[in-house]
């Protein structure tokens, strides 16, 4: 079923668009077709635009807050949609996820001490952990039979290093999950967050879990959240999450912490203070707006989604069958291999953006594994999706 709503191009050129607006700084020419940034090229619920004008048209924009009103739609959206029941006290409000877990690295790792990451990974992660003074240390996901999963006994390594083994050097005492993750698009089990957590919690890391792509997960997979895994892991973690992807509102900045544990809540607000702020008038309109109303939109939303990822993967299958897509369970994002066609980075790079003339995230900014992969966001019409693919197919063409 495609939603007409989701099949209107709209042009977003000239509205300051990063995705849009700024391909010459990115990739060095205008003619580039944007599948990059992860924001969608489609309009947001009537219900969020609806009540920004409604705000707007107050005049008045002063310093603003939450109430106990807002806290229970948090809620009732995270129990409706994932039966995660949470209290409203463990509820922080900030202005965007990436500030929230640069406040938790400030919080949580001292200057010299190691973070985990599980590389490829949403590149921001790596300088967030470095700008803090402390050290990224890797777990690399392994790719099986394409399907990405976490290196336990590395992990377990890296926490708690055999006698004869190479310790991580600096130890470290925090890691950060990205559920579903970005760019490989897994949505984590049950018992791959249980083996996760299990080992954090005995070696002593705190887990903080970046799961703002966590209202796309395709059929046949759930978003479970980490922290409603068991007492002791929610205990011993950090969520952070924000409606600003499943609703196109990146650039009303409103994210949401949630933290069980109130040391973890209080150090957490205390780091805050100087390094955070709340979720601007819109912002909160948008959130507001987004989980009380949104339901609707976001299950049509799906739809289209659903409808894409599968042209998506027929498409390369028959037109581009060297050039593998790992099938995303979760996320607006595919991760897609073209290592058969032994092209060097740069050689990788020329093909996209020189011969397709596609804007595309490439795999060297995931970190190690991301070499010989590139990300295409497919949150577009189906026209624009079409565009884009044959672009590559016929680049691809040209040089076999
Ligand atoms: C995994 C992940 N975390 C965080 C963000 C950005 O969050 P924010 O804009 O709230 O800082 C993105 C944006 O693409 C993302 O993919």
């Amino acid at each position: 079923m495609n939603d007409r709503k989701f099949d209107e191009y709209i042009d977003r050129t000239g509205t300051n668009s990063v995705k849009w607006d700024f391909r010459n700084e990115v990739f060095g020419r205008e003619d580039v077709l944007p599948m990059w940034v992860a924001d969608s090229d489609w309009r947001t619920s009537e219900s969020i635009i609806d009540s920004i004008l409604e705000r707007a048209r107050h005049g008045i924009f002063g310093y603003t807050g939450t109430d106990e009103e807002t806290d229970r739609i948090v809620m009732d959206w995270l129990e409706r949609r994932y039966g995660w029941k949470i209290d409203p006290n463990w509820v922080v409000y900030a202005n965007g996820v990436v500030p929230s877990l640069r406040v938790v690295i400030k919080a949580f790792s001292c200057p010299g001490e190691g973070v985990i990451l599980q590389p490829p990974v949403y590149y921001p992660f790596f300088t967030s952990v470095k700008n803090s003074g402390s050290q990224v240390v890797t777990n690399q996901l392994k790719m099986k039979d394409g399907k990405y999963r976490m290196n336990y006994e590395e992990l377990h390594n890296l926490c708690c290093p055999e006698q004869e083994s190479i310790p991580a050097d600096p130890p470290p005492t925090l890691m950060v999950l990205c559920n579903p993750h970005n760019p490989v698009g897994r949505v984590w089990e049950r018992d791959e967050l249980e083996r996760l957590g299990s080992i954090c919690l005995e070696n002593e890391v705190l887990m903080v879990s970046d799961d703002i792509h966590s209202e796309f997960v395709y059929q046949g997979n759930s978003y479970l959240p980490l922290a409603s895994v068991s007492p002791e892991i929610a205990d011993n973690s950090i969520t952070l999450t924000s409606p600003s992807k499943a609703f196109n509102t990146a650039g009303l900045p409103a994210s949401i912490a949630i933290i069980k544990n109130e040391q973890l809540r209080e150090r957490f607000k205390k780091a805050g203070e100087k390094l955070l702020t709340r979720p601007s008038v819109f912002g909160l309109e948008a959130l507001i707006a987004a989980y009380k109303n949104g339901e609707d939109w976001m299950d049509d939303q799906l739809d289209y989604l659903e409808d894409n990822r599968e042209y998506i993967l027929e498409f390369f299958e028959t037109k581009i069958p060297r050039v593998k897509p790992i099938t995303p369970e979760g996320t607006t994002l595919l991760w897609i291999d073209f290592r058969k066609l032994n092209l060097s980075s740069e050689e990788l790079k020329d093909l996209i953006v020189n011969e397709a003339r596609v804007g595309l995230d490439f795999g060297s900014w995931f970190g190690p594994g991301g070499e010989g992969f590139v990300r295409l966001n497919f949150a577009c019409p189906r026209q624009t999706l079409k565009k884009g693919l044959n672009r590559i197919a016929e680049a691809v063409e040209s040089i076999s």
